[in-house]
């Protein structure tokens, strides 16, 4: 029985600012303040010790949460660590493999990637002489299928490493990693999954899903602090990895390894397990239920404002919905200058990408958010159009 009721009605439980329209859970996530007053009692538990924590206490409990996490996430404790967001994540399986790349090897993911992945990626190739490759996808787009048949087209005999985002950033996209990564498998290419959106949004079961390495925020939807997120590895590969930070774990294994980079404060990672509950007291089908109903209502209110059919089936949407603009000359310029407008004007945040020449305006629906907030976004942006 879950008593807490969506939209307005628990805007409360976060510190969001009432005057906004805040359309943007996609960036950063939200943290409910009880999330935060549970990260605030092990930042006291550290000062108040901080030779104990760190020195008899702080492993045992990262691993606690650790397994609290895998469990959800359908893996074992001891093949996730925490990392600080999906970006770190990436960086420390490609700088992981890069020793095993030759000149001529390829990198492969697709032209819907995040672009700090794109440039990691640019990077380890620059690095090894790989040849970093961008599988172009459309948008709008007609079906998954359109994903799997464009990379299986583009895998070749020199594809070593291959990168699919499971929710895509600029598009807002279900990607199909289940058939990606088969694809990938069968033909022997190791494959990461970038689930930066995924915890909370997707029911996942890394065990079973194939893929080597699986990385994901748990800041973004997932309700925990700001600089949470976790890599998993598929235990064949685990004595190879290394965090980006090489510290006092050097050799000594996997979990050794990441759980101490250096002195931090622990306290995002120790309250993922309190995001979770969060989540589990609002119900996980429920918000996952909720936030899609939004998303597929926004992704056709401002379709119908934009006067197109909606730019992706609705097998492919989850919690982001992303609409093209008609705006000409689209360029940075223009993007940024309609966000700040209907930031100034209106108090409504939500994020407008450049991406493939074309401007996208994504929405983000998360529990807090209700239809009339995409309604009001449709009317601004058509008083936008016809003054344009
Ligand atoms: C697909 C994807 N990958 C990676 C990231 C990076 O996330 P973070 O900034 O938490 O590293 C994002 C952020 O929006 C993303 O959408």
């Amino acid at each position: 029985m879950h008593s807490i009721e969506f939209g307005r009605h628990c805007r409360g439980l976060w510190l969001l600012d009432p005057d906004v329209v805040f359309l943007n859970n996609g960036s950063f996530g939200a943290t409910p303040i009880e999330v935060l007053e549970v990260q605030h009692q092990w930042q006291y538990r550290f000062e108040r010790e901080p030779i104990e924590f760190v020195g008899r206490h702080l492993h045992r409990e990262l691993r606690n949460a650790a397994a609290t996490m895998a469990a959800f996430l359908g893996a074992r404790g001891e093949d996730l660590v925490f990392v600080e967001n999906a970006t770190t994540g990436v960086n420390a399986v490609l700088r992981s493999i890069a020793p095993l790349l030759k000149p001529g090897d390829e990198l492969l993911t697709t032209s819907h990637v995040y672009n700090a992945v794109r440039q990691a990626m640019r990077y380890i190739a620059a690095l090894t002489g790989a040849r970093y490759v961008e599988v172009p996808l459309p948008f709008p787009i007609e079906s998954a299928t359109v994903v799997v048949e464009s990379v299986r087209e583009a895998l070749s005999d020199r594809t070593r490493f291959a990168l699919f985002d499971h929710i895509t950033s600029p598009t807002g996209l279900v990607f199909p990693v289940e058939q990606l990564v088969a694809l990938c498998k069968e033909r022997g290419i190791w494959v990461m999954v970038d689930g930066a959106h995924a915890p909370g949004v997707l029911p996942l079961q890394l065990d079973q899903l194939g893929a080597d390495w699986y990385t994901g925020n748990f800041h973004k939807w997932l309700f925990a602090p700001k600089g949470c997120a976790f890599l998993w590895t598929a235990p064949p590969w685990q004595s190879l990895m290394h965090p980006v930070v090489i510290s006092h774990g050097y050799g000594s294994g996997y979990t050794a390894e990441f759980d101490f980079t250096g002195t931090k404060d622990w306290s995002a990672y120790l309250s993922a397990p309190a995001g979770l509950a969060f989540l589990e007291k609002l119900g996980a089908d429920r918000v996952r239920n909720y936030n899609r109903e939004l998303a597929l209502g926004a992704q056709r209110v401002l379709s119908e404002t934009i006067g197109i059919v909606p730019p992706a089936p609705a097998d492919m949407i989850a919690c982001l919905a992303a609409v093209p603009l008609p705006v000409d000359p689209a360029d940075e310029a223009a993007a940024q200058q309609l966000h700040d407008w209907l930031f100034n004007r209106h108090r409504i945040e939500v994020p407008i990408f450049l991406h493939n020449g074309k401007l996208l305006l994504r929405t983000a629906s998360q529990v807090y958010n209700e239809a009339d907030q995409y309604h009001h976004l449709a009317r601004v942006l058509a008083q936008w159009i016809a003054d344009d």
